[in-house]
């Protein structure tokens, strides 16, 4: 009888195993901005805002003097580039490390910044479901394939108020975060549109 017990239970922890192996392998994985293309005004908002311009702010000939000056409060180098040091790309890039995102052998200009998928959540799944029904899929068919809409509180604190990270309210409180108020400065993403279709 334990013997069969046992069996069993190995049986359902190998499905298991075999189930969480699979869904690693099944998630959705980073596309980059490209993909997004079509939505041209959110595109064109996001190019010039401050997630679209996230990754400039690793160069010193691009930071402004109020930005260095940051790094500088920081503890940081303000007189260095950090393009390489995985330490600041996991917030200025898109997917940092993920299947399809932005890794230092994975450099790609759509990677950059802070794009839509660090919002919207990785695209290859929902990219293809968008092809395919374009004017007709829903919410949840998205939902299902992890399109993530509307973006979350959970998404943005991935880089917002990190505790993990010096640009926190640990280190300044300029840094905190605010979900709702931040959410209505759309300046720093894209402005709301009316969509073609009703999803
Ligand atoms: C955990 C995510 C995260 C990491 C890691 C990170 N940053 Fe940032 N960074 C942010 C966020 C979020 C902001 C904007 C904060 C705000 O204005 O509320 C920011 C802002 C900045 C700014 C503008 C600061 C200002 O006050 O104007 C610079 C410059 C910058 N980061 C560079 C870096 C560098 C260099 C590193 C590595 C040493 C780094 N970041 C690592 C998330 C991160
Ligand atoms: C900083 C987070 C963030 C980023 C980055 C971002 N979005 Fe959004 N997006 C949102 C939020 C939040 C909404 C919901 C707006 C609302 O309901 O007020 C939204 C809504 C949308 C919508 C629905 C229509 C609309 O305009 O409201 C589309 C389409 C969209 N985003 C596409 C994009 C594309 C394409 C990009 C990249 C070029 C992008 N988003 C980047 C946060 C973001
Ligand atoms: C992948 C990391 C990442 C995610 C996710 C993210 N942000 Fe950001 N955000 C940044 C970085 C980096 C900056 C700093 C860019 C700069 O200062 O130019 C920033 C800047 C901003 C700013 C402008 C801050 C300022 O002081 O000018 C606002 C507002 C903001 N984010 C809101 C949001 C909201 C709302 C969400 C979620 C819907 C979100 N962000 C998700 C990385 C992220």
């Amino acid at each position: 009888m334990f013997r069969k017990l046992l069996l069993t239970w190995l049986g359902l922890l190998s499905l298991s195993l075999a189930w969480a192996t699979l869904s690693v392998a099944d998630a959705p994985q980073y596309v980059g901005n490209e993909g997004c293309n079509c939505h041209k005004t959110e595109m064109k908002d996001w190019a010039d805002s401050a997630h679209g311009t996230a990754y400039d702010q690793l160069f010193k000939s691009k930071r402004s003097r109020k930005q260095n000056r940051a790094l500088k409060n920081l503890g940081l180098d303000y007189k260095k580039d950090y393009d390489q040091d995985e330490k600041c790309l996991a917030c200025h890039t898109t997917g940092f490390n993920q299947p399809g995102g932005f890794s230092l052998n994975n450099v790609k200009d759509d990677l950059k910044g802070s794009g839509c998928e660090t919002c919207h959540g990785a695209g290859s799944k929902y990219r293809v479901l968008h092809k395919e029904k374009d004017e007709t899929f829903t919410v949840a068919e998205a939902a299902a394939l992890g399109e993530i809409y509307p973006p979350t509180e959970e998404m943005c604190r991935k880089c917002h108020d990190n505790e993990n990270s010096l640009f926190s309210s640990k280190s300044d409180p300029k840094y905190g975060f605010n979900f709702k108020e931040r959410l209505e400065e759309k300046k720093a993403w894209h402005k709301k549109y009316e969509l073609l279709f009703k999803h």
